[in-house]
């Protein structure tokens, strides 16, 4: 018997913001809990579901409501579905929101580009400035900050504990994981 609802947790943010990081670092956490957990990660959904798409506005859009849509089928049946896609455009966002049967819980993992650009972790930030890759999110593509997130966690200034435990302390404060007592007793 699982020890929680489902619910989605929506991470958005630049690349190299922290997403998959902090999604990675959240997973023990939660099994750990009795919850089943399961994470759609932009990189990797790229390689199997989104397959062939590419930046475009449109692709985005597509990749995203690809996302949403299997985030939707496993939360609704008591997962703890975790995306960890840049996911730039607000409408889109809010389209998967709207369609999301479970609780869907947003977190805005922000860091600031000159953060981002600095950190350059797959070495893209170098690549885009050199206008070797097109389109790239944040230099020669738009990021569309979510204005009123459930969650904003700042990975510039934070460390990966704080930020995880910012996610925890809301997700316990609504009741979606056992309290802290619960797991102790
Ligand atoms: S999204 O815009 O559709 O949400 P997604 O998260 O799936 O993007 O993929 C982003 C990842 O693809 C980045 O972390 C980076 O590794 C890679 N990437 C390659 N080209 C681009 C680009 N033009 N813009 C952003 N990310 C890119």
């Amino acid at each position: 018997m699982s020890n929680s609802k489902g619910f989605t947790l929506w991470f958005t943010g630049l690349s190299g913001a922290g997403k998959s990081t902090l999604a990675q670092y959240l997973i023990p956490i939660f099994k750990g809990m009795g919850c089943p957990v399961e994470c759609l990660d932009g990189d990797e959904v790229r390689e199997n579901l989104s397959k062939g798409l590419g930046f475009s506005k449109e692709d985005r859009d597509t990749n995203i409501r690809r996302i949403g849509y299997v985030a939707n089928m496993l939360s609704r049946n008591g997962v703890i579905s975790i995306t960890a896609a840049i996911s730039p455009y607000t409408a889109i966002r809010d389209e998967v929101r709207g369609q999301c049967e479970a609780t869907f819980v947003e977190v805005y993992v922000e860091a600031p580009l000159e953060v981002v650009e600095a950190r350059d972790t797959k070495g893209l930030y170098k690549k885009a400035r050199a206008g070797e890759i097109k389109q790239f999110t944040g230099i020669s593509d738009p990021y569309e900050e979510p204005k009123s997130p459930e969650v904003l966690v700042h990975t510039g200034d934070q460390s990966i504990e704080e930020s995880a435990q910012a996610v925890l302390d809301y997700l316990h404060g609504k009741g979606l994981i056992p309290s802290r007592e619960a797991q102790k007793a």
